[in-house]
Parts: structure tokens; sequence; C-alpha cells
């Protein structure tokens, strides 16, 4: 695993985020909705770094199936679907890549009649994105590699690292194992 950004990093830059978000909204009740399940440990992270009266939402949205990384059709379950009609909507990712899944989701809460609607991200990636979206927050920007940790997975693995990791060697076939002793399946779908 080839550590991109440390521990450490991401929970400065986390702190930095809040105080940011708590300066733009000004005593405003925020909701956040956080977009499952790669948000989850930066939801978590960062809403302890935020002092507004606060909500916090879920929807479930995946692009990437199973050993791919490939975007696929974009799946969103609402079913915890959040009311956010007349409230200042903040959308969370972890990590910005083409696009879709956010410029999606914002139509979406902005269509159940949310107040505002502005975006944070954890990652951005460079050169990836298909859809002209800023993020209104971002924790940081990373070149174009498949990245896993801190809530990222790959075929729902190492989400539970606690920092951001490239994953080596995604290519080819059958069945290896990292450095870290996990088996990595390897089989491409288009
Ligand atoms: P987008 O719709 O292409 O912007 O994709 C966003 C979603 O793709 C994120 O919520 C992630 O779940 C997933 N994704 C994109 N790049 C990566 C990556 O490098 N590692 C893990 N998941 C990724
Ligand atoms: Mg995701």
């Amino acid at each position: 695993m080839n550590i991109l950004i440390t521990e450490a990093e991401i929970g400065e830059r986390i702190g930095q985020l809040g105080r940011q978000i708590e300066a733009d909204y000004q005593g405003r009740p925020l909701t956040i909705v956080a977009i499952l399940t790669g948000s989850l440990i930066v939801l978590a992270d960062l809403i302890r770094k935020i002092q507004l009266p606060l909500r916090v939402a879920l929807l479930q949205a995946s692009s990437y199936k199973g050993a791919t990384t490939s975007a696929g059709a974009l799946i969103i379950n609402e079913s915890f679907a959040p009311d956010v009609a007349g409230r200042d909507v903040l959308l969370l990712d972890d990590i910005l890549d083409t696009g879709h899944t956010l410029n999606t989701l914002v139509h979406r809460m902005a269509d159940r009649g949310a107040l505002s609607v502005k975006t944070a991200v954890l990652l951005r990636k460079k050169g990836r994105q298909e859809i002209a979206i800023e993020p209104d927050y971002c924790g940081f920007e990373i070149p174009d590699a498949f990245v896993v940790g801190y809530g990222l997975d790959y075929d729902d693995d190492y989400r539970h690292l606690p920092y951001v990791a490239v994953l080596p060697q995604l290519q080819g076939s059958g069945v290896d194992s990292d450095e870290t002793g996990h088996y990595v399946r390897r089989t491409p779908q288009q």
C-alpha cells in the first residue's frame, strides 16, 4: 500500500473544513446529507468539528459494482431519504471522480425543496471529471489513481484503513495479495 494521505493530514484538514463550514453558515441550522457508504468515516469525523445546529441524513448511491474500477450505472437508494424541504443541505461524499453522483444528488435535493444545496468531498480526483461541478468544500486534490481507505473501498474492502492509499496493480486477473496480506480479486468487469 502506498500511503497518499496520512491519518494526521486528514485529521488536520477535517478540522479546517469544519471551521470553514461553521464560518460560512454563521449559526444557521445545517443538514448534512452523507452519501453512503464511502462517506461514513469522513462524516463521523467532520460533524464533530462543526458547532452548528446539525442534522445528519443518509442516502445510498453506488456506481462501482464489485471488483471493478469502471463506473457503472448510478444506483440511488432513497429509502432513508431525508426531509430536506426548507433546509440548508450540505451533500457529503468521499470522492469526486466523474461528478455524476454529486451532480445527480444536488438536483435531487433541490427537487425535494432544499433551501440551499452545497457540496463537500474529502477527495477530488484530477483528470477524470465529466460533469462540471465545483465542490464547495474539498479536502484534498489527488492524482488519477484508484484509492482506498478512510471510507473508500475496493470490492468492499479497505474502508477501515485510517489513511488514504493507492491500491497497487489493479490490472491483470486472478487473485493476488498485497503487502498487508489482503487478497485482491483481480477480475475487472466491463
Ligand atoms: P463519480 O460519480 O464518478 O464522481 O463517483 C463517485 C463515487 O465513485 C464515489 O462516491 C466513490 O464511491 C467511487 N469512487 C470513485 N473513485 C474512487 C476511488 O479511487 N476509490 C474508491 N471509490 C471511488
Ligand atoms: Mg461512494
